[in-house]
């Protein structure tokens, strides 16, 4: 077909790979990709520049050898056609894009290719397949109507009435492709449509048939949980009015191995499963069976159970199928028996008893179920199952066998077994379904297995793809022949067709010395080997046959080009498999047994009784010319058959059958592995149609003249190609003319009788051609409507324009004149906003540094200001301190003169104490010297009272200065304060100038009037300071005189009271010593009266008793023992006065005239001195007190007038007051150091005089 194609577009390939031409290229993934060529193909080229449907650009290199261009894709009018054969350009990527599109665009799962309908196993339940659809196809015309199967049912029927021929549906495809549902709805369109007849349930009963055969030749796969594992064409018979009347099946090839084995994932036939799931049911108990896990034969699989079935319902639809087909109870139970014991006879468990035989233990429980139900003795059964005869020329000797022997023989009886019930069955159904009406006609469907390959395969796809082998020649046949009617009946000459003929790949299975001729030849052979047999066949046909291979790496395989694909057997268990050996003893165990179902199944056929109760005979059925009379005849023989010679005589009879009537063509596809509902793999699909023969038919149809157009139709659709002179009254001649025309080589064409036929891709070039016609007569008549509506465009754009363009400069103009006029403006102001701007700033400048000059320069004068009276009163303080050093120097140089002086004089007055001392004892000199002290102390007293007064006067005016002082300098603070306040109110003003410049003016003004004012108050301040200053030093030097008559008042009043001191302390001294010498004088006077009291003592005695009757009046004079005080002053004193009382009276008593009366005047002088000190010392005391409350408020009031100066006045006030009372300690110092010097001369009775003495100088002070 490439060549085909490769030829055909030699010609016409650089008209049609132009450019935006649209071509398949193939793909790793989709198999075919669509693209577009982007440059145009020239003659010569290697490759073609190409883009996909996604925008990638790509480079197709071309097949140096071939040159091969690729696929063309078909327009698009032809995309989604129900007929595949209608595309123009038929090749894999079209069919595979078409179907596609229909699938899934459109969840359309028929098309037709030519006479085949490809059905797509949509996965899902469509509602297409009722009554009223059934209806909407009876009578209807295939082409008239959308694809269907009830349509292909339809056109057999209709072709069987109309053709009065016998018709078959052969349905083919991959294992759950769909071959059983699409043969289903087949039958039960006829079933609809043709009616019933008398008989009641005819077409009940072949639909009937259906459940039967699936429940036993159905089993669960890893491709289909309803895979049927047998080939099945059944025959729907009808009578002259085309009513079914019975029906008759065959079946081919069934897949025995299923029963003893299956693989993962996968079941036995389903018989035994709806058996096992209804064992728990009182009917089947005797049956003996339980879940099917426990049987070996129903196990293996490990997937007992089917999503969505059951098998307890279905078993109940089998039973009630048989029923319906008069399959009593009796038989069911009989079948089932049989299947039960197949399932014990599989857990039959054969043991080892040596290397050379088994054994079967006893009471085996299964092997007794096994043969309690089938009616034969456990022991023959046991035997058998572990022994078998070997029969030689002469004798016969039964030898043990080896377990795993054995255990085949078992599996091998199993299998025999169940395809003699299966026939059996079939056989039955078959009598079930069989008529005395003659028959008229029938329509056969055909159920069988389509083209396999698998990774190993072996005698099964062997004889499948046999089958299919035969079937597609078949296929071939027919649509060749189909052709060659049509091209006679157009009048064409029909060697134009050339075809592809399997019958070489036939030849080679079947023909003498082929496949099956050698397979039977080695399987007689004693010694004969799968190996053996694989030799011969390579050593027959690889020289002889180019359709058959070794491969390379294998000696036990080969190879076969199929129609479909290149197909690698292995040649393992190929013999076993064709020989299909039974143990006969076990056989004739079983025919041997009780049970007459058995017996019948291993009748081998002639004499079975009808379960119905018909007998064989009574049936009446006319067999069709197609059946092999000898199929029946030689069943005996059959059965020593090999497998593939009786699957050849099966395939040659169904040939027979199938060539004798009209077949339609049923393909199922199976759109992806996993069962999903409307998905479309195209690997699997393009792998099925390959297998299937939808390919091929298109190749034939191809080959032809595919395309065919009635002159009418050609010349309505190609008229658009025809120019007005060509068009003529007579459509075939213009159709000629044109066609001659456009289509240079007459081969591609042919005229028939009413159809141009043309050959493949043809169609599509008149499509270009059109299309290029079309697309050019389209741009012609855009170009010139583009260019006349452009041109109106143009012109309104443009007058738009010009308007557009005069408005826009007017306003521009007007915009420019009013944007120079704004920017005069602008600049105008802007100059005059400056210009006051930078004033005010200015202005603002200007008063700022006024008042910062004026603030800066009132500092710096306070600062001088400040400086200067800091200056001064720095002089002042040095002049002070000065002062008070000279002072203390001076001090200290007249205390040490005074001292120089104190020293000098007492010198002095110690020669003048002598001298005194004579001149004091006398009385006369005491009186004088008495009367002079008391003037002087009057003068002296007095003295004080005026210095006080003066003092006091001096202070009165003082405090009264100081008042009037503070007074004033209060004013002036105020008003200094006041005139700060104005000052910082101006500073104000003069902050908040900036942003009150109206006010500026009169704030002047006021700021004039306010300096002119400040001025002449700084004026009358500066003549007030001045005045002030001036008062100030007035009154400082009024201080300093006061301070001076202070001091100098101060210095008398010390110097007086020094004078007085001095005067007293040489006073005191000389009266110290006189009253010494007085004391020393009165001690030895004592002493000497001492003398006379002793003396004078007794006398006292004496006169002691006289004495106290005369003194008793005077009783308190005298001191009693008991008043003596521990006081020792006291007690000197009382001693002292005691002594001189006793003195007294002893002188009053002993010498009468001693100067008791002086004594007596001394001591009341004495109290009288001491009485006066003890005044004048509260007296000085009380003015002490005096003077001193009156400084302490003095200095109060002078610190508070007078500030530090006053203070300095009274701390040298304190100063005096202290040296003072220093002077005054240094004076009772020196009188205590006089004392002192005079004590330890006198004695203690001396004491009491001292005290006196002491008393008196204190008085003085
Ligand atoms: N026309 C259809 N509509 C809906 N579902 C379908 C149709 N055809 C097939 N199927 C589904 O696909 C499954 C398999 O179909 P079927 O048993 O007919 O396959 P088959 O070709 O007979 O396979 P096998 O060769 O294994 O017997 C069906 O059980 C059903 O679910
Ligand atoms: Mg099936």
């Amino acid at each position: 077909m490439l060549a085909q194609i490769g030829g055909l577009t030699a010609m016409a390939a650089s008209e049609l790979y132009t450019k935006r031409a649209r071509v398949w290229v193939p793909d790793a993934e989709e198999v075919w990709k669509s693209a577009e060529l982007t440059e145009d193909y020239r003659d010569g080229n290697t490759s073609l520049q190409l883009m996909l449907e996604d925008g990638t650009n790509i480079e197709h290199k071309l097949d140096p050898k071939t040159k091969n261009l690729p696929y063309l894709r078909n327009p698009d009018i032809l995309v989604g056609e129900n007929d595949l054969t209608a595309l123009s350009y038929l090749h894999e990527p079209a069919v595979l894009h078409n179907l596609k599109v229909r699938f899934m665009d459109s969840k359309l799962i028929y098309t037709y290719c030519g006479i085949i309908l490809v059905a797509i196993n949509p996965y899902e339940t469509l509602q297409i397949y009722g009554s009223d659809i059934i209806n909407a196809y009876s009578g209807q015309n295939t082409g008239d109507m959308d694809p269907h199967i009830f349509a292909v049912a339809e056109e057999a029927y209709k072709q069987m009435a109309r053709d009065e021929r016998n018709q078959s549906i052969i349905v083919s495809g991959e294992s759950g492709a769909g071959k059983t549902v699409s043969a289903k709805y087949a039958m039960r369109y006829f079933a609809t449509v043709s009616g019933t007849t008398s008989e009641a349930n005819v077409e009940q009963k072949v639909l009937a048939s259906n459940p039967i055969m699936e429940a036993i030749g159905n089993a669960k796969t890893t491709r289909n949980d309803n895979s049927s594992r047998f080939g099945k064409y059944i025959e729907i018979g009808f009578d002259t009015r085309f009513r079914i009347i019975g029906a008759n099946m065959r079946t081919y090839l069934l897949e025995k191995s299923r029963v003893v084995f299956q693989a993962d994932e996968e079941r036995n036939y389903h018989v035994f499963y709806q058996l096992c799931a209804s064992s728990h049911l009182p009917e089947y108990e005797k049956l003996k069976l339980s879940n099917a896990m426990e049987f070996q034969y129903t196990k293996q699989g490990r997937s007992p159970v089917i999503e969505g079935v059951d098998d307890t319902k279905e078993l109940c639809s089998t039973r009630n199928a048989f029923t319906l087909l008069g399959i009593n109870e009796s038989y069911q139970m009989g079948l089932f028996q049989v299947l039960a014991a197949i399932l014990h006879l599989g857990n039959v468990e054969i043991k080892d008893r040596d290397s050379d035989s088994s054994i079967i233990p006893p009471n085996n429980r299964h092997l007794t179920a096994f043969c309690e139900l089938v009616g034969v003795t456990y022991e023959d059964m046991s035997q058998w199952l572990c022994h078998r005869k070997l029969k030689t020329a002469t004798e016969t000797y039964v030898k043990t066998v080896p377990r795993l022997m054995a255990t085949n023989a078992r599996d091998a009886l199993a299998k025999h077994i169940y395809a003699k019930l299966f026939n059996w069955i079939v056989e039955h159904v078959n009598k079930a379904l069989i008529t005395n009406i003659k028959q008229h006609s029938f329509i056969g469907v055909l159920d069988i297995y389509g083209f396999e390959t698998f990774e190993i395969n072996s005698f099964e796809q062997f004889c499948i793809n046999y089958a299919n082998e035969k079937l597609q020649q078949q296929f071939n046949m027919h649509v060749f022949k189909l052709e060659q009617e049509e091209y006679m009946r157009e009048q064409i000459p029909w060697t134009l067709i050339d075809f592809y003929d399997n019958q070489p790949c036939i030849n080679l299975i079947e023909a003498k010395m082929g496949i099956l001729d050698l397979l039977d030849e080695e399987c007689k052979m004693p010694k004969g080997t799968d190996d053996s047999w694989a030799q011969k066949l390579y050593n027959t046909h690889l020289k002889t046959c180019s359709l058959f291979e070794k491969p390379r790496m294998s000696n036990r395989a080969f190879i076969i080009e199929h129609f479909a694909d290149k197909v690698e057997y292995q040649c393992d268990a190929f013999l076993e498999k064709n020989k299909d050996t039974v143990n006969q003893d076990q056989v004739n165990v079983l025919k041997a047994s009780k049970f007459p179902l058995l017996v019948e199944l291993f009748q081998d056929g002639e004499k079975a009784i009808s379960p119905t109760g018909q007998g064989p005979g009574t049936g009446g059925r006319t067999r069709l010319s197609v059946k092999p009379v000898k199929g029946r005849e030689s069943s005996s023989k059959e059965n020593k058959k090999t497998v593939g010679c009786q699957f050849r005589n099966s395939l040659a009879m169904l040939m027979e059958t199938l060539n004798a009537t009209t077949p339609h063509y049923v393909r199922c596809i199976k759109p992806n592995d996993f069962k999903l509902a409307f998905t479309f793999d195209p690997k699997r699909a393009v792998q099925q149609l390959r297998a299937c023969g939808v390919l091929e038919t298109i190749r034939i149809s191809a080959a032809g003249f595919p395309s065919r157009w009635t002159y009418q139709e050609f010349f309505s659709r190609y008229r658009v190609l025809m120019k007005q002179k060509d068009v003529l009254p007579d459509k075939r001649l213009t159709c000629r003319n044109v066609l001659e025309k456009l289509v240079e080589d007459q081969d591609k064409y042919q005229f028939g009788k009413t159809k141009i036929f043309f050959r493949a891709g043809q169609v599509a070039y008149l499509e270009k051609l059109r299309a290029d016609k079309l697309r050019v007569a389209c741009i012609r008549i855009q170009k010139t409507i583009r260019c006349w509506l452009e041109r109106k465009r143009y012109l309104r754009k443009r007058s738009a324009a010009i308007t557009v363009q005069r408005f826009t400069r007017g306003y521009q103009a007007r915009r420019l004149v009013k944007f120079m006029r704004r920017t005069q403006a602008a600049t105008t102001i802007q100059k005059y906003h400056r210009m006051v701007v930078e004033r005010t700033r200015y202005r603002q400048k200007q008063a700022a540094a006024l008042v910062v000059q004026t603030l800066l320069r009132a500092y710096m004068a306070r600062q001088m200001y400040q400086s200067l009276l800091r200056e001064q009163k720095v002089v002042i303080i040095q002049k002070r301190v000065r002062g008070w050093l000279a002072r203390c120097w001076y001090k200290r140089c007249l205390e040490s003169i005074v001292y120089l002086q104190c020293c000098f004089r007492r010198m002095k007055a110690r020669r003048q104490l002598k001298k005194l001392k004579i001149e004091a004892r006398s009385v006369e000199h005491f009186k004088k010297l008495n009367k002079g002290m008391e003037n002087k102390i009057m003068q002296l007293q007095r003295k004080i009272d005026e210095q006080k007064e003066n003092h006091k006067v001096v202070k009165d005016r003082l405090v009264s200065m100081e008042t009037s002082y503070t007074a004033e300098s209060e004013k002036l603070r105020a008003e200094v304060s006041r005139l700060r306040g104005v000052e910082e109110d101006a500073k104000s003003k003069g902050i908040r100038l900036s942003s009150l410049q109206e006010e500026l003016e009169k704030l002047k003004k006021e700021l004039t009037t306010t300096r002119k004012e400040k001025k002449t108050i700084e004026d009358w301040a500066k003549t007030y300071r001045e005045e002030m200053e001036k008062m100030v030093s007035e009154l400082k030097k009024q201080n300093g005189t006061l301070t001076k008559d202070n001091n100098d008042l101060n210095r008398m009043i010390q110097e007086q009271s020094q004078q007085m001191t001095d005067k007293m302390a040489h006073a005191i001294v000389q009266e110290t010593q006189q009253l010494e010498t007085d004391l020393n004088e009165e001690r030895s006077r004592y002493q000497n009266l001492l003398r006379e009291h002793l003396l004078m003592e007794e006398k006292y005695d004496d006169l002691k008793e006289a004495m106290a009757s005369s003194n008793a009046s005077k009783p308190g004079h005298r001191r009693k023992d008991s008043t003596h005080s521990s006081n020792e002053s006291e007690y000197t004193y009382n001693s002292e006065y005691a002594e001189l009382e006793e003195g007294s009276r002893a002188a009053e008593d002993v010498t009468r005239g001693i100067d008791t009366s002086l004594t007596l005047k001394l001591q009341k002088r004495l109290t009288e001195l001491e009485q006066e000190k003890q005044s004048l010392r509260n007296e000085l005391e009380n003015k002490e007190d005096q003077f001193q409350r009156a400084r302490a408020r003095d200095d109060v009031e002078f610190k508070k007038a007078r500030g530090a100066e006053l203070e300095y006045e009274s701390l040298k006030r304190q100063e005096l007051d202290s040296e003072n009372k220093k002077l005054k300690h240094d004076l009772v110092e020196i009188r205590q150091s006089l004392l002192g010097k005079a004590g330890p001369g006198a004695g203690g009775p001396r004491l009491p005089s001292l005290q006196g003495g002491v008393g008196a100088a204190e008085l003085l002070l």
